[in-house]
């Protein structure tokens, strides 16, 4: 403690300690020249006043030339402590008369031109003296100059005295300076701390009724948001401690949602029928949101509502749309919903995806809003509401609504269910209020999604977002302390939960990292030790895929022995594609990856490796595990699983994950090389820095990654949005209980 306050005293005193010393350095030279000029004047004076006293009986002697009066008459004159000698030289310039004491270098002196101040002073080697000359006049007729020289050396004498005051001074002054401004500052630390104190104590404990000191003013929003997210992840996270399974999951909603009917609403299904020349395949797709609710769902049971979107759908689905999946050990019912291709195109690729997707995501994409889109969006909304609907098979169903395909559906099934426990999960970012508005139809938007339960966002600040977007454009009670928002008579729960992905189980036959690493090599052509970077993204504007080859261009520029060593394999599953914006990303990220090679390739080695294809999820993992980096460069992401992915895969603890800052797994995944992908030297370092990274530690970066990965698994995810829900859900139990109970009671009065 000591020591912190010695260190804080000496940050305030060496710099005025310095500043003191320049202060004092520039100021000795002025005061010094100051105080010559000022006895230069005095002796000038002085000078002239002895000249007029002495003229007089020197008009007298002159004539008769009476040297001895004269020299007599001189030596009177220095009898004067300061006045050293006197000398007369007549109009020829001949030294007639002088004291003993005028020294002959001077001779008959005249003054130099220049500095008038300074050209009387004449330097000896007795010391500096003041010399001044005064004619000597009878009646007009010049008799000859007086020559008048003071000793100076009293001068040198007291210029040293005035700098060994100076000195003193400013050392008093500094001495004074410090001591003050160590008391104030050590005063106003421990206001600072008692302050900050004061607040947290008035924050954790309400009841302490502890005013906000003035000055902490500006920080107590800050510290009330932060406390306040901080008490909700915890009360979340510690409600549901220990390992999370589906296990848990399942004994979960037995318990606590007394085994309730779990409906999920998504646009994208979990699996598509396709028709192949080699028959009906079933494939799934790239989708975060799906990886993640997929296994809630195995552990769930229930139905999955989604767009029947895959070419042999119609045909591997019963009459009321159903299909059993997974198909090989079936667990859960997907229904399927259809769409006509104007739907599809209004709602989905139109006001989705042209309009919410650009207007949630930072990445500099204008969003488009057409009436015909949102006119389609209202009709599937509704479409998707009706399944909900029908497939209920209870009046209190837990409904979990994903994403914002269906930001309107929450309202049109509390309409008809209004017991329904109602999960919305927005699995992107949401904007500040200030971007959110300028949506045409966003007060329907805010609206149709109060109608849940629950509203999930991945991180705190786009909750906050959400509140703050809602305060501004509609008439709402919000309760920041207890995030809930009250409307219309109904309470909605807002809340982070951050997604994440289901922990592998151990597999004792999964292929070995050497194996996966020599497959990918071999595949490619590439030697044993080639190293390998991967990407796994879908095709989508938002992902960073130009700035993630811009990052190892520059990296083969900084470091040109990686030429030939090195390639990046980036996988980019094909998305949205009929949409103007994604054919033009796509064209771009072909473009600079075939630009990048051409320059930088040797022999058969390529420095990217671009695969616009699907690939399923256990061949990701092999390329996960076959790499020496992964990159997640996304410019605006609600979470990224691929993140998750790559680490679950890594269970050998090597790999380096660089990740973007601007991912929902930034907040989580700090072991990660953390990148802002705009900056593309930071990228290039970033891989650098990655493939040179010592074992040691990769392994411990890793292994912490892995560890939080595998606690806030998605089981956890789901398993905080039910207890919530179930907790909510019990409140209202007792609440219509106690309503009905004094219902009774009125009746019986009456
Ligand atoms: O995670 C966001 C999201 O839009 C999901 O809703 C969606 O399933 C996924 O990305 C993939 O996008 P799409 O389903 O449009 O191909």
């Amino acid at each position: 403690m000591k020591f912190r306050s010695i260190g804080l005293s000496l940050r305030f005193i060496v710099p005025l300690a310095l500043v003191l010393a320049l202060f004092g350095y520039l100021v000795i030279p002025l005061m010094d020249n100051f105080t010559v000029r000022w006895f230069v004047r005095d002796l000038d004076m002085r000078s002239q006043l002895l000249a007029r006293t002495l003229q007089d009986p020197l008009v007298e002697y002159l004539p008769m030339r009476a040297s001895k009066r004269i020299e007599q008459l001189f030596d009177r004159a220095i009898q004067d402590e300061r006045l050293y000698a006197v000398g007369f030289c007549d109009p020829n310039g001949v030294l007639r008369y002088k004291t003993a004491t005028y020294p002959a270098s001077l001779g008959c002196w005249h003054p130099l031109v220049g500095d008038p101040e300074k050209k009387s002073l004449v330097r000896l080697p007795q010391g500096p003296v003041h010399v001044a000359e005064s004619e000597i006049t009878q009646d007009g007729v010049d008799l000859g100059r007086l020559i008048l020289v003071h000793d100076m050396s009293f001068i040198e004498r007291r210029s040293a005295d005035t700098k060994k005051y100076i000195l003193g001074f400013f050392a008093l002054l500094a001495l004074a300076i410090s001591l003050i401004t160590v008391v104030i500052a050590h005063l106003s630390w421990r206001g600072w701390i008692s302050g900050v104190k004061e607040m947290l104590r008035g924050e954790l404990m309400p009841r302490a009724k502890a005013e906000t000191p003035p000055e902490m003013q500006p920080l107590a929003g800050d510290v009330r948001q932060m406390l306040r997210d901080y008490h909700l992840d915890r009360q979340s996270e510690g409600n549901t401690g220990g390992e999370w399974t589906g296990d848990t999951l399942k004994a979960l909603l037995q318990q606590d949602l007394a085994g309730d009917q779990v409906l999920v609403v998504s646009n994208r299904e979990p699996y598509i029928h396709e028709l192949t020349p080699r028959g009906i395949e079933v494939r799934r797709p790239a989708s975060g949101l799906v990886t993640a609710v997929e296994a809630v769902m195995r552990a769930c049971s229930g139905t999955w509502i989604a767009h029947g979107a895959g070419s042999a759908d119609h045909q591997t689905v019963d009459r009321h749309a159903h299909v059993r999946v997974p198909p090989d050990h079936p667990s859960y019912t997907l229904r399927r919903v259809w769409l006509s291709p104007d739907e599809e195109q209004g709602y989905y690729y139109g006001f989705a995806n042209e309009g919410l997707w650009p207007l949630c995501h930072i990445a500099h994409v204008r969003p488009v809003f057409r009436s015909s889109d949102w006119e389609q969006y209202v009709k599937v909304n509704q479409r998707f509401a009706d399944a909900v609907i029908v497939e209920a098979t209870s009046d209190n169903p837990v409904v979990l609504v994903q994403d914002y395909h269906f930001a309107l559906l929450p309202r049109m099934v509390r309409a008809v269910l209004p017991k329904a426990t109602i999960i919305t999960f927005w699995h992107i970012p949401w904007p500040n209020s200030e971007s959110f508005g300028i949506c045409p139809w966003r007060e329907e938007i805010l609206d149709g999604m109060l109608g849940s339960t629950i509203l999930g966002f991945h991180t705190p600040f786009h909750r906050k977002n959400f509140l703050d977007t809602v305060d501004r454009y509609l008439e709402t009670r919000i309760e920041q302390e207890a995030s809930t928002i009250s409307y219309g008579g109904q309470l909605t729960q807002v809340a982070q939960y951050p997604i994440s992905i289901a922990w592998p189980e151990d597999n004792p036959d999964a292929i070995s990292v050497d194996e996966c690493r020599a497959r990918i090599r071999e595949m490619h052509g590439m030697p044993p030790d080639h190293l390998l970077g991967i990407g796994v993204d879908r095709l989508d504007y938002t992902k960073g895929i130009i700035e993630r080859f811009q990052a190892v261009e520059r990296l083969l520029e900084l470091d040109p022995s990686l030429i030939g060593r090195f390639t990046f394999i980036q996988i980019a599953a094909p998305t949205r594609s009929s949409l103007d914006e994604y054919q033009n990303f796509e064209s771009r990220v072909r473009k600079l990856a075939e630009r990048i090679n051409q320059r930088f390739s040797a022999g058969n080695h390529a420095p990217i490796l671009l695969k616009i294809e699907h690939h399923e999820q256990d061949q990701l993992t092999v390329y996960f595990r076959a790499s020496e980096v992964c990159m997640v460069t996304s410019l605006h992401d609600g979470m990224n699983l691929v993140a998750k992915e790559f680490i679950a895969a890594r269970d050998d603890e090597k790999g380096v994950l660089i990740l973007s800052q601007f991912t929902g797994a930034a907040r989580e995944l700090h072991e990660a090389l953390i990148v802002n992908p705009y900056h593309i030297e930071q990228g290039a370092e970033a891989l650098q820095k990655a493939l040179s990274m010592p074992p040691v530690e990769q392994r411990e970066r890793m292994r912490s990654m892995r560890r939080r990965v595998k606690d806030f698994n998605v089981y956890r995810w789901a398993g905080r949005m039910l207890q919530d829900a179930a907790r909510l859900r019990q409140r209202d139990h007792v609440m219509s209980k106690i309503d009905f109970h004094s219902r009774v009671a009125a009746r019986r009065r009456a």
